[in-house]
C-alpha cells in the first residue's frame, strides 16, 4: 500500500513536473573511466532528492556504439529500438565504474562523413526518441560530432575521454592516467628481461599526433629515451645516446617511442593504408623500425614490443574513477542549467565547462620549450614555475 502511494506520488510529480530525457554514448576508441561517467551520469539524473530539488524528473537512455546508435535504429518502422538504445536505471549501473571498456559499446562512426552525410538522420532520429540531450563521451572526434550537432540546433554536452589526452581546455581526460599505469607497469616487467639480457627495449605507445603518453609515461617509468611527435628525433643522436649510456656503465634500456614521432625528414609510420571515416591514418611501426636501424648501426642488442591495445584496456585506475564520476556529475549540472553546447573539464584542480568550439581542432600537445628536452630527448630536468606565473594560471 505504502508502495503504491509512492508510485502515485512519484507519478504525480513527473507530470507536475515534466519529463526530460537524457541520451548518452559513448563513441571513439574505448578506455578506462567510461563506465564510471556513465554510472554517474544516471545516479545523478535519477537521483529523487536532487530530482525533488530540481524540479525536473529525468530519464536516461543510453545509445548503443556511439552515434553508429542513432544511425541503425530504425523509428520509422516501428521496429524493435532496444538494439540501439536501452533505458538505464540506478541499480544496473551500480558496479560499473569498477569495469574498463565501455557498456554501451562504441565505434568510430562519423554521421557528418564527407562522403555520405548522415548527420540529419541522427537528428531525426534524436527527435523521435524525445531526447531533450544528448551527452557524448568521447575524444576530438566524437565531440566534433557533438559540436557540428549542437551547430546543427541539437542540445549536447561532452564529456572528455581519450588516452592520448589531446583534448586542448582540460587537464584530464578519462582513460590516459589508466594507460600510464599499463604503460608503466608493462615497463616494470620488461625491464628485468632487458637486464638478464643486456637488451634495449623499444616500446612504442599510442597516442596519435600528441606526446603526452609517452612523454609521461617515460617520466612514469624512468625510460632512457623518450621520442614524440611533437619533436622530430636525429637517430644518429639517439645512438650516441645509447652508446654513451653504455659507457657510463649501464646494461640495459628503454626507449619510449609514440605511434606519431618520427624522425627528422621522414613521415610517420602506418600500420595500414588509407584513412577512416574522420580522416585519420592508422598509425604504428616506428618502435619495429627504430630497433632494427639503431642495431644495425651500433651493434646492440635491440627488442620492440609494442604496447598497442593494452593501453586501453582493464579496469580504471582511482584517478579515473573518480574524474568519470566527477565529470558525470558536472554533465547533469549542465543539463539541469541547460546550459549546451559545452564540455565538462577539469583545469587547475577545479571542475568547470567550456564551450565545445574552443575545444575542437585545437590539439593540446607537448609543448617541446617547456615541457620536453630536445637534447637528451627526454623529459624536462627544470620544472619549477616562477610564483608569478603560478598565481597567473591559478583561477
Ligand atoms: O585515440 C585513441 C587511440 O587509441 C590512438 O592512440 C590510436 O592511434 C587509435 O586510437 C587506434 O585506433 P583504432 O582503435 O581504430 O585502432
Amino acid at each position: 500500500m505504502f508502495l503504491l502511494t509512492l508510485r502515485v506520488a512519484d507519478f504525480i510529480m513527473a507530470i507536475v513536473m515534466g519529463i526530460s530525457k537524457i541520451g548518452i554514448l559513448t563513441g571513439g576508441g574505448d578506455c578506462a573511466g567510461l563506465n564510471s561517467a556513465i554510472k554517474w551520469v544516471v545516479k545523478t539524473a535519477l537521483d529523487e532528492r536532487l530530482e525533488r530539488e530540481r524540479g525536473v524528473k529525468y530519464e536516461v537512455l543510453g545509445i548503443r556504439e556511439g552515434w553508429r546508435g542513432l544511425l541503425d535504429i530504425d523509428l520509422v518502422s516501428g521496429s524493435d529500438a532496444r538494439c540501439c538504445v536501452e533505458p538505464l536505471h540506478q541499480e544496473m549501473v551500480r558496479t560499473w565504474d569498477r569495469y574498463g571498456g565501455t557498456f554501451l559499446g562504441t565505434s568510430r562512426t562519423n554521421p557528418y562523413n564527407p562522403k555520405n552525410d548522415q548527420s540529419k538522420m541522427v537528428r531525426d532520429n534524436i527527435d523521435r526518441l524525445g531526447l531533450d540531450v544528448v551527452i557524448a563521451i568521447g575524444g576530438e572526434d566524437t565531440l566534433g560530432v557533438a559540436y557540428k550537432m549542437f551547430r546543427d540546433g541539437t542540445n549536447v554536452i561532452g564529456i572528455p575521454k581519450t588516452i592520448d589526452k589531446d583534448l586542448s581546455e582540460t587537464d584530464c581526460t578519462l582513460g590516459f592516467e589508466t594507460a600510464l599505469n599499463v604503460i608503466t607497469e608493462e615497463v616494470d616487467r620488461l625491464r628485468t628481461t632487458a637486464g638478464s639480457h643486456r637488451q634495449i627495449f623499444v616500446v612504442e605507445t599510442m597516442g596519435r599526433y600528441a606526446g603526452w603518453l609517452a612523454l609521461e609515461g617515460g617520466e612514469a617509468s624512468g625510460a632512457y629515451i623518450i621520442l614524440i611527435p611533437e619533436c622530430d628525433f636525429s637517430i644518429e643522436r639517439v645512438d650516441e645516446l645509447l652508446l654513451e649510456g653504455r659507457r657510463e656503465g649501464s646494461r640495459y634500456d628503454i626507449i619510449l617511442v609514440a605511434e606519431g614521432a618520427k624522425p627528422t625528414g621522414g613521415v610517420e609510420f602506418v600500420r595500414k593504408d588509407g584513412i577512416d571515416s574522420f580522416g585519420h591514418k592508422a598509425l604504428g611501426g616506428i618502435g619495429d623500425y627504430l630497433a632494427k636501424e639503431i642495431a644495425d648501426k651500433t651493434r646492440l642488442n635491440l627488442r620492440s614490443v609494442t604496447l598497442s591495445y593494452l593501453q586501453r584496456g582493464g579496469a580504471p585506475c582511482a584517478y579515473d574513477r573518480r574524474m568519470g564520476r566527477y565529470f558525470g556529475i558536472a554533465a547533469v549540472d549542465l543539463v539541469t542549467r541547460r546550459d549546451f553546447g559545452k564540455m565538462v573539464c577539469y583545469k587547475n584542480g577545479l571542475i568547470s565547462a567550456v564551450p565545445l568550439e574552443k575545444v575542437i581542432g585545437r590539439p593540446s600537445l607537448v609543448d617541446i620549450e617547456t615541457e620536453y628536452d630536445v637534447e637528451r630527448y627526454n623529459g624536462r630536468r627544470t620544472i619549477l614555475v616562477s610564483e608569478e606565473k603560478a598565481k597567473e594560471s591559478a583561477w
